[in-house]
């Protein structure tokens, strides 16, 4: 017996691949500073777990497939806000993001068809594409300009007569670039202009730095019929634990295929779908103060990275990533011997190769993506690890 060749050809994600060594280090006494997952570590609104408390119903039944109707009340007022169209009957509710998009892979992909998306791109995109037996398109976006969006000649080449979508993360997963609405509206236009659906994942839409407004792929009316928007309150409320996601649409056809497969998985948590309407109420100021704090993250980690000899780096604007270009020839060989072979008074510091982030391309290879998900304070600390460990690997070398 063997099992698929399938599920060989899935690559483990870009962000778990040194797993065994980070466990090996870990279990010798080394503390490792985590730079390479995304997972905020902001409290959870105390809405959540109240609402969680608050339940006096002793049964815990399935949920509807498509998820509670608070819940996709809550959400579609939520969009509303955000000068989105969306209503509650035209959202499912889903097991985080994470499963909003093998839905939307599945609903609207065939066997052998492919999907186009930027190099760099979260790397569990690809992960997903080959699940459902389906290819990757991607179009290169650099480091010098900070990861722009490049021109629509430069990303039409890409397309063929099997792609089915552009796939945006916005702001963007493992860049930190906040596209403007000008990109924004690129994308939009060859949709149009190739007629192609949008997965837009907007998971990060709150994570938009220094007053810039975030643009949503929401807010095109030309394109309402061919828009698929991704969300999740795992980055929004820190609530990655609580599993809860959407996947919404304005296209009917769509819509009914992503609640035939909400329908065939049963449910998504009730527990989980009491607390995260809950969480939808809470107010403004929530965001204000995490926005604040990730920013100031933000800008702590760019100044202690400036210090790094050779590094190339930008300034992203939102979600809470950098790309930096490390000065080594193989960043993934580097990230490993910063667990297997350095360590300052038994600290070491773990950090995403950039290589799993990018299809066919080796730019991606001196690239490494860092999540400043640590305490403000520690990140001083954290930087100056990888600077000492980049000056004693390159000596070695
Ligand atoms: C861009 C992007 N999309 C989707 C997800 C998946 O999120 P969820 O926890 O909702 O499954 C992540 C998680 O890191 C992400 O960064």
């Amino acid at each position: 017996m063997d099992v698929s060749v399938r599920v060989k050809e899935i690559p483990y994600s870009a962000t778990r691949v040194l797993g065994p060594y980070a466990e090996k280090a870990k279990k010798d006494g080394k503390k490792i500073y985590h730079l390479n997952i995304g997972a905020p570590d902001t409290s959870v609104p105390e809405e959540f777990f109240k609402a969680i408390a608050n339940i006096d119903s002793h049964v815990l039944p399935y949920a509807p497939s498509k998820g509670r109707e608070d819940l996709r009340n809550e959400i579609s007022n939520y969009y509303k806000e955000k000068n989105i169209d969306i209503n509650p009957d035209e959202i499912v509710i889903t097991n985080g993001a994470s499963e909003a998009l093998i839905f939307a892979f599945t609903t609207i992909t065939d066997q052998g068809d492919n999907i186009l998306t930027s190099n760099p791109f979260y790397s569990n995109y690809y992960t997903g594409f080959r699940q459902c037996a389906i290819g990757a398109r991607a179009f290169d976006t650099f480091v010098d300009n900070g990861y722009r969006l490049p021109s629509y000649e430069k990303i039409v080449e890409n397309i063929d007569d099997r792609t089915k979508a552009i796939l945006l993360s916005n702001p963007s997963n493992p860049t930190g670039v906040v596209y403007t609405e000008e990109e924004v509206r690129l994308i939009a236009q060859i949709a149009i202009d190739y007629d192609l659906y949008i997965i837009a994942d907007e998971v990060y839409r709150e994570f938009a730095f220094d007053n810039h407004d975030f643009f949503s792929f929401g807010e095109i009316e030309e394109i309402q019929d061919r828009l698929i928007l991704v969300d999740s309150i795992s980055k929004r409320f820190g609530a990655c634990g609580a599993r809860i996601g959407s996947v919404s649409t304005k296209n009917k056809e769509v819509y009914k295929e992503l609640v035939k497969l909400a329908t065939s998985r049963l449910a998504v948590s009730t527990v989980d779908q009491i607390g995260a309407a809950a969480l939808y109420r809470v107010n403004d100021k929530y965001f204000n103060d995490v926005k604040e704090q990730f920013q100031e993250r933000r800008d702590t980690i760019l100044k202690e990275l400036a210090k790094i000899d050779g590094i190339k780096v930008y300034k992203p604007e939102g979600a809470f990533y950098v790309m930096p270009e490390l000065p080594v020839d193989d960043a993934e060989e580097f990230a490993k011997w910063l667990l297997t072979d350095f360590s300052i008074d038994n600290e070491t510091v773990m950090i995403a190769p950039g290589n799993g982030f990018y299809y066919n391309n080796e730019i991606g290879k001196k690239h490494a993506r860092i999540a400043y998900v640590v305490n403000v304070d520690e990140i001083p600390k954290t930087i100056n690890l990888l600077k000492v460990a980049l000056e004693e690997y390159n000596k070695k070398n």
